[in-house]
Order: C-alpha cells, then structure tokens, then sequence
C-alpha cells in the first residue's frame, strides 16, 4: 500500500467514525471562491486534520469537510480542491474523489469555476456539463463515454425553474494562467463552451470508480479576449461570490434529483 492508499484508508475510518453510521448519499466538491449555506451543518472537519488530505494552496480554497443537510437531504460538503497545475500529481488531485468513494458514496457532484465562450454564458450563469474536451492529455481511467449522468442532469432541469441554467461542453485547461484570445478562439471552433482548469480529473476519477456525476460550471467572467476588461483571479472570486445565493439553489435541486440507486 503506498502512502496514498493508507492515507485515504486512515481518512476514511476517521471520517465513518464521524459519520456514525448515517452516511450521505451526495458529496459535494466546490472550487474557486465558491461556498454553499447548509441547512444543518452536523460537524466539520478542517482538512488539515484528514491524513492524506492534498491541501490547496490557491486563494480562494479553503480546505474544510462539512456533513450537513441541504434541501432535506444528507450531504457531505468538500471544500479544498487542488489542481495540476500546483505540481500534483492528477491521482493525488482526486484524492477527494477517492475518498468519497472509500466512504461508500456513490453520487458526486462537481462545481467549479469557469469562463464563458459560447455568447449566453455572463457572469452568473450556470452551465450543466454534458461532456468535455481537454486541452492537455488526461491519464484518468474511465469509460470515455458518458461521465456526466445525462439522467441527473435532466432531472435538475426539469425542478429548476427560474435559474439560469443551460447545458454545454467544458473545456479542461491546465492552468494556471489564463487562456489567450486564440485559445478561445480554438476551443469554440472544436465546440467548446465553457473553459475551466479543474473538474475534469475529477469527473473522470469518480465515472472510473464507478460513480455517478453532475457537474456544473459557474460562469464567473467571459474568456479571455471575449470582454474588455482584464482576466484575473480577484475578479474570479468576487464573482463567485456573487453567484452563491443561486448555486446554493441549484444545489438543492442536484441533490434532491441525486440518483436512488448505490454502485
Ligand atoms: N479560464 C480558466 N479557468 C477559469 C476561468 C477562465 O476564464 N474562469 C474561472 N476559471
């Protein structure tokens, strides 16, 4: 077992301890900036004290596990993602997903951050991720098929009347800087439609140990070189910020609509 594994075994026994027993059937990983009030938060955990737990470095995500209830519902909340870009290796970036797994949750539901291309998705809008594309290779596992459940996603739209929704394709880009004009460019001319730096490993992670995903971008800016202004992780943030009244509400939803049955 090498130091990994038993860093999420130990993670996982100490997190199960916590749980007691009532385990949840939806965790919830959020990125850049972005935060969720639970109805009842049972207990919470900062990651520092998880053996094995990757701790962010980036502005912006705090490391912190959360079981708590949303919407009626038991959910175990993570906050704390890590990226390739900070010089982890894309396993140890799905430590979390690896870690959910290990506690017997099947569903998973992934935020992040991401920049609009496609002319609908301002600032505030939310893309549901119907698949992806990623502009460095990935060495994730899965069935390249279908990672997003298309059955979830459809759920959530048919409850979520009055958000501003859509569905799209979301461009993985490693980061950490931001993507040039004629990146963009090329990235909508292959059918591109939001553009982000994290989700992705994640998503591939969680459909190859067999578990079920929604994943959601949250349109905090347009990409680089569709607006005037410039591109920068402050305005990332404070977007993010904004947004979270209405990701809270989608979230609701994603985990009322989170499918019965465990892998
Ligand atoms: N590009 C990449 N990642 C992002 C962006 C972007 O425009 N906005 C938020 N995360």
């Amino acid at each position: 077992m090498n130091s990994t594994q038993s860093g999420l075994k130990s993670a996982s026994r100490l997190l199960l301890g916590c749980l007691g027993g009532g385990q949840p059937s939806v965790a919830i990983v959020l990125g850049s900036g972005l935060d969720v009030q639970l109805d009842k938060n049972y207990w919470e955990m900062p990651a520092s004290e998880i053996p094995g737990f990757v701790l962010p470095t980036v502005d912006g995500h705090t490391g912190r596990v959360t079981a708590g209830t949303l919407g009626q519902r038991d959910v175990l909340l993570i906050q704390g993602r890590v990226h390739c870009y900070e010089g982890i290796p894309e396993e140890n970036v799905a430590f979390q997903v690896h870690l959910v797994r290990e506690l017997g949750i099947s569903n998973i539901v992934l935020v992040s951050a991401a920049g609009g291309i496609r002319d609908d998705l301002d600032p505030g809008s939310m893309m549901l991720v119907e698949d992806h594309l990623c502009a460095q290779p990935l060495q994730a596992n899965a069935e390249r098929g279908a990672v997003y459940d298309a059955g979830w996603r459809q759920r959530v739209i048919a409850a979520s009347d009055g958000l501003r929704i859509s569905c799209g394709v979301f461009v993985w880009t490693i980061g950490p800087s931001y993507e040039t004009p004629a990146e963009i460019v090329a990235f909508e001319r292959r059918g591109g439609n939001a553009v982000g730096m994290s989700l992705v490993p994640e998503a591939l992670w969680a459909s190859a140990l067999g578990m079920r995903v929604f994943a959601v971008a949250i349109i905090t800016n347009r990409a680089s070189g569709l607006s005037k202004g410039r591109l920068g992780h402050a305005e990332v943030l404070r977007a993010a910020l904004d947004a979270q009244a209405n990701v809270t509400k989608l979230l609701v939803h994603a985990v009322a609509q989170s499918p019965k049955l465990h892998v």
